[in-house]
């Protein structure tokens, strides 16, 4: 998978906390209840998770904060960063959707929000097969 995508994610990095918070007015409908619709995903969670586009970890932090194990991958140099400044302790992986490292561990569940979309049809196929 071409990595041409990432150079936005790393500009956005640090100020992504402020825009899913509303304070960016061209991206206050995308993030409309954002909070609420992580909570739901991290409450459908079972087990140990591995999650993909983990962004800034606020899924992340949700997910550990419920108690589970999570593994980390995430294409963008500066969100990780971000991620890391938050959440330490976090095993978070550079890889995307199609090429990733393998969790060293038995996974139960595998969790994105918000970055999935950012794949074209193609890769939206074959990163289902790779899950
Ligand atoms: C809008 S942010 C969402 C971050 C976080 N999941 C959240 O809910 O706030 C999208 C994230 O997906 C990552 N991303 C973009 N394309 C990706 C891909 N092909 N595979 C994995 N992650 C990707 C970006 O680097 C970015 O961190």
């Amino acid at each position: 998978m071409g990595r041409e995508f990432v150079d936005d994610f790393d500009l956005w990095a640090d100020h992504y906390d402020n825009t899913v918070q509303g304070e960016d007015r061209q991206y206050q409908e995308v993030f409309k209840d954002y909070d609420i619709i992580l909570d739901e995903v991290a409450g459908h969670t079972i087990g140990n998770v591995l999650e993909f586009g983990v962004g800034t970890g606020n899924l992340t932090e949700k997910l550990l904060r419920l108690g589970h194990k999570v593994y980390g991958v995430e294409p963008s140099k500066k969100m990780r960063e971000k991620a890391l400044e938050k959440l330490p302790d976090l095993p978070l992986h550079d890889g995307d959707f199609l090429e990733f490292p393998k969790p060293d561990g038995p996974i139960q569940s595998i969790v994105s929000s918000y970055a999935f979309h950012h794949l074209t049809d193609n890769e939206k196929k074959q990163g289902n097969r790779e899950i």
